[in-house]
């Protein structure tokens, strides 16, 4: 296929995808509309990693129908082979970036670049002045400044830890981010100006927050589920296989559980979940069934046929049989009913209408 022939097709499907996004609700505004429509997603994943049980491989130009189909898809694409960053579905971009309320002279700050695809999205709409966008990782903002130069987008863009977020660029109107922090980090509310907003993930929900101060914030949560990476500071991810090994040699016993494990998966309650035991992760289904959560600490927890063993500091499978109950006697709330406050250090989610709370850590 030739470079024309390549544009000319990514035009198409362009415009398919925005006409998508307007159908679904995701793209509510016009502004939005006509980004989705101009910004080519291609130039910013030249390559994607399929990683499906039964298909892993990269999806390039090599083969440019399955690639520019799928990069024009509203799906989630993996952008490294380590699967460490990620091309955000575009439904999920462009309700973010709706709620994120810009208008014209705002400055946007994005912690995440991954491609660049979003913050091209934010240098159309808002011209790359205005636009600041930052990744901890090196390599993926030196490919982003090359795409992004390529299609004549100038944004600041820098490498650093997000929970930091970019000082020197500081007051900004706003602050869209596409990792997910615990909580929402005191260097954000200190950079974005009384008035202005953030929008995040956090607990596998997306806060749309407003800022009135320095260190204080409320906002609420939208209606759907967002499971974005979680923010990392430089480290290794777990070594999932040494972690294995020490489940299956474990001798520690078990006690009857009545919560399946599957009750992880409930897209509603992972959001109670997730504010109530944070920092607990499924690990992985071992070839007998038996499903392995884990902790930073070293806890784990591996449920089977109603059986659950436990090991280290804290007892994984009590929290979560805990956050379960108290979802299932609040009548499994969804997201978009809980709110989220920031007073100084401290930062709570709580249930509108209910005397419910969960401290984030
Ligand atoms: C879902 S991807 C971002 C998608 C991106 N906005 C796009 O348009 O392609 C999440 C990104 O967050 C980055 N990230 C993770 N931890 C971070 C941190 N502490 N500070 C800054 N970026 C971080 C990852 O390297 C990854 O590229």
């Amino acid at each position: 296929m030739t470079s024309g022939i390549i544009d000319h097709r990514a035009k198409k499907l362009r415009r398919q995808l925005a006409d998508r996004l307007e159908a679904d609700g995701a793209v509510t505004s016009p502004a939005w509309g006509t980004a989705f429509a101009e910004v080519p997603r291609h130039v910013f994943v030249p390559v994607f990693y399929k990683q499906s049980p039964t298909d892993q491989r990269a999806v390039d130009l090599s083969s440019p129908d399955e690639w520019l189909d799928g990069v024009y898809r509203d799906e989630l694409l993996v952008i490294r082979p380590d699967a460490r960053s990620s091309s955000t579905v575009p439904g999920l971009m462009a309700t973010m970036l709706e709620a994120l309320a810009v208008e014209d002279g705002h400055k946007v700050l994005e912690i995440g670049t991954g491609s660049g695809y979003n913050a091209a999205l934010l240098s159309h709409r808002l011209g790359d002045s205005k636009v600041v966008t930052m990744d901890i990782d090196p390599e993926l903002v030196a490919d982003a400044t090359a795409r992004l130069d390529a299609i004549n987008y100038h944004p600041t863009l820098g490498v650093g830890d997000g929970l930091a977020g970019w000082p020197a660029r500081a007051l900004y109107d706003r602050l869209i981010a596409t990792c997910a922090p615990d909580k929402v980090p005191k260097a954000w509310l200190e950079q974005i100006r009384p008035g202005g907003r953030i929008v995040t993930p956090i607990a596998t929900g997306i806060a749309v927050l407003d800022v009135t101060g320095p260190r204080e914030a409320s906002g609420h949560f939208l209606p759907g589920a967002a499971y974005f990476m979680p923010l990392r500071a430089g480290q290794r991810p777990p070594d999932v296989g040494a972690m294995i090994d020490a489940v299956k040699r474990s001798t520690e016993s078990g006690r009857e559980t009545s919560t399946s494990p599957d009750v992880w998966f409930d897209g509603d309650f992972s959001f109670l979940r997730a504010a109530a035991v944070p920092g607990v992760r499924f690990l992985a289904k071992l070839d007998n069934g038996t499903a392995v959560f884990t902790h930073p600490d070293g806890s784990w927890a591996s449920v089977a046929d109603s059986v659950v063993v436990q090991s280290g500091p804290r007892h994984l499978w009590n929290l979560v049989e805990g956050a379960h109950r108290t979802w299932l006697e609040l009548g499994c709330p969804k997201r978009d009913r809980f709110l989220l406050t920031v007073d100084g250090p401290q930062q709570q989610i709580s249930l509108a209408g209910s005397d419910q709370e969960w401290e984030l850590p």
